[in-house]
């Protein structure tokens, strides 16, 4: 007699990429060897439904619950109808607990934020709310994610785009459904940059692998108001002038303290491993960065020896 057995831990790993991304896979093999990994790669959104449905029937509900599912590729547009039409294509008792992190957007948006977070609380400049914040080249998949979160946590929002169009519809698209208005505005010069960033508690640099997005003379002329700065790109030249990549809490200019893209890395990979334990945990549901914030959050918070609600 052939007995099934649903008890093996098992996650898919949908991909947009032409070869699925090694990172989260082998992520998840360090903290679950006795775990399996199937992956697909080049994934188009009209592929979606049938790998979901030969996913959850032939291990039954029970089965389900030992099946994640694990939405990536560095295509945010596509991943995201993928992950909708996964979601469409599952129903009770037939659900996968799945994990939502294209490009590592939504593990290193809420790592960037709380990494924020905890150098305010650090130097007792108090939380979130009602800071201003202005997220520099918001527009790619990290800074959206970002802008949303500080959005969320009743912070004073500027996204800005080296094109106002850019900035605009990034800005259409986080107040659809948020009653905290963020700013758009273009910043291509230097000179942009320095007004986008005359108001701000805190700047985030969010720009592309490589690209300086703000000198130490525009953020000595126009940072007057400024006491955090973070940058997420860890290739050189980094986002911010003089903010070592592994620098923590470290003084950039005078009053002014930056966290670096690998500081900011290191808690994206803390998130990123406690979402999966979450996904292994759960019979279903989604982890985004709503919930990788909350974890972000928790960790900061204990990390200050406070309790985050
Ligand atoms: N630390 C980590 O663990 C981690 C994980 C993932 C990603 N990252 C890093 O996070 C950063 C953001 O990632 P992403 O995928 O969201 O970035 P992205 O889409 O490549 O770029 C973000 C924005 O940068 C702007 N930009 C591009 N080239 C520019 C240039 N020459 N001058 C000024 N602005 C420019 C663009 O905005 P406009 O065209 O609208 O101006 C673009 O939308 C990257 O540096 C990436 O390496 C870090």
């Amino acid at each position: 007699m052939l007995i099934m057995s649903s008890g093996k831990q098992v996650m898919i790993f949908i991909d947009t990429d032409k070869h699925a991304s090694p990172f989260d896979i082998l992520m998840l093999a360090d903290l679950f060897p006795e775990s399996q990994s199937i992956y697909y790669s080049n994934v188009e959104p009209e592929d979606v439904q049938k790998i979901v449905q030969d996913a959850i029937f032939p291990r039954g509900p029970e089965g389900c619950k030992n099946t994640k599912l694990f939405i990536g590729g560095s295509n945010v547009e596509k991943a995201n109808k993928i992950v909708k039409i996964a979601l469409k294509s599952m129903f009770p008792p037939f659900e996968l607990a799945t994990i939502i992190d294209p490009s590592g957007a939504h593990t290193t948006g809420s790592a960037a934020v709380a990494k924020t977070l905890q150098i305010l609380l650090k130097n007792s400049l108090g939380d979130l709310k009602g800071k201003n914040v202005t997220v520099l080249a918001a527009t790619g998949p990290v800074g959206e994610i970002t802008s949303s979160i500080y959005q969320s946590e009743g912070a004073n929002v500027i996204v800005t785009s080296r094109k106002q169009e850019r900035a605009d519809s990034l800005a259409e698209r986080l107040n659809k459904d948020s009653s905290n208005k963020v700013t758009s505005l273009q910043a291509a010069a230097p000179e942009d940059v320095g007004k986008a960033i005359s108001n701000a508690d805190v700047v985030m640099a969010a720009g592309s692998a490589g690209v300086q997005l703000l000198s130490i003379d525009i953020l000595k002329e126009h940072g007057n108001k400024c006491k955090v700065v973070a940058d997420v790109n860890a290739v050189p030249p980094v986002g911010v002038e003089n903010l070592k990549s592994q620098g923590d809490g470290v003084e950039v200019i005078p009053g002014v303290i930056g966290v670096g893209a690998l500081a900011i890395g290191g808690l994206k990979n803390k998130v990123e491993g406690k979402l999966i334990a979450k996904a292994m945990d759960m019979p279903k549901g989604v982890l985004d960065y709503k919930i990788g914030y909350e974890l972000a959050k928790e960790y900061v918070y204990k990390k200050m020896g406070k309790s985050s609600e």
